[in-house]
Parts: C-alpha cells; structure tokens; sequence
C-alpha cells in the first residue's frame, strides 16, 4: 500500500486545482460594476400581476397599465428603482436560460403607466 498516498495525494491536488479553477473562473464572471438593486417583494405575485403589461410590450404592443390596477398597486410603495428591478426581475427565466431580448421599453411603460419614474441609466435585458 506505498502506492495508496502518491495517488490520494494527485486526487487531492487535482481537486484543489479543479476548485481553484471554478473559484476564480466564477469571482472573475461576475462582475458588479454598481450595486444592482434588488426586489424585496414576491416575484410570483410581481410575475401574476403584471406580466399581462410587460408581455406584449416585448411584442411591440403598447399595453397602458391602468394606475388602479392591482400592478400598480404591488408596487407603489417601492422606490422608482426597486419597482425597476422587480418588474426586469418578473420576466427573466431561470438561470441560465438568457433570451437577452431588451425588455427596457416595456418595464418603462409600466412604471410610467403606474406614475413613476424611470431610474437613471435604467435598462432591463432579459
Ligand atoms: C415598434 O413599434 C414602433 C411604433 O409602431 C415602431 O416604430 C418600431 O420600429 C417597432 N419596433 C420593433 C422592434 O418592431
Ligand atoms: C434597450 O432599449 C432601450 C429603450 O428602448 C434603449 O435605450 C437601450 O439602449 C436598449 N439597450 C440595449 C442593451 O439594447
Ligand atoms: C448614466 O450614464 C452616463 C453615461 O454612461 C453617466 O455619465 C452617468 O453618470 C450615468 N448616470 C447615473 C445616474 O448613473
């Protein structure tokens, strides 16, 4: 059994590089370049309420979000770029599925349909 440690001992370094590997491979693809806002409120109820506005807006169909609706309502109380991320946030799919379709437009419409602004510098990619 001299033969046990040597090969422990490549198994183990061999995995301490693989580790090192994926380490810095992932802390270097994620960069944030600012801190990226982020939604407190539920995304499922985000996702019920007011996909039905943002959808068609991908689509190129203007869609207006009554003020009263129970959209608008969801995210009234959040800050212009809280609301931002939420609604950017509700029509992403599950990683790492990406479509990166430029959903901007439509999150702008619904925030301005439901009397807020826009964040500076706000865009949404999908
Ligand atoms: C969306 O619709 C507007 C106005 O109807 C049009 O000017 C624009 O080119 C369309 N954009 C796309 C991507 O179809
Ligand atoms: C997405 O669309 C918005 C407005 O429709 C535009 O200002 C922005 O530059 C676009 N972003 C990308 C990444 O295409
Ligand atoms: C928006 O983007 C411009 C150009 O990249 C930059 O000069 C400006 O500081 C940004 N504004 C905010 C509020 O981030």
């Amino acid at each position: 059994m001299g033969f046990n440690t040597p090969v422990s001992a490549i198994f183990l370094a061999v995995n301490l590089l693989f580790f090192a590997f994926v380490t810095s491979s992932s802390a270097q693809s994620v960069p944030t370049p600012s801190p990226s806002p982020t939604c407190s409120i539920n995304n499922l109820q985000v996702k019920g309420l007011c996909a039905k506005f943002l959808l068609p807006g991908l689509l190129n169909i203007t869609v207006t979000v009554p003020p009263t609706s129970p959209c608008c309502s969801l995210i009234s109380g959040l800050a212009n770029i809280e609301a931002a991320a939420c609604l950017c946030t509700s029509l992403k799919l599950p990683p790492p599925i990406t479509l990166n379709i430029n959903a901007t437009a439509p999150v702008n419409s619904v925030l301005r349909g439901c009397g807020k602004n826009s964040p500076p510098n706000f865009t949404c990619v999908v």
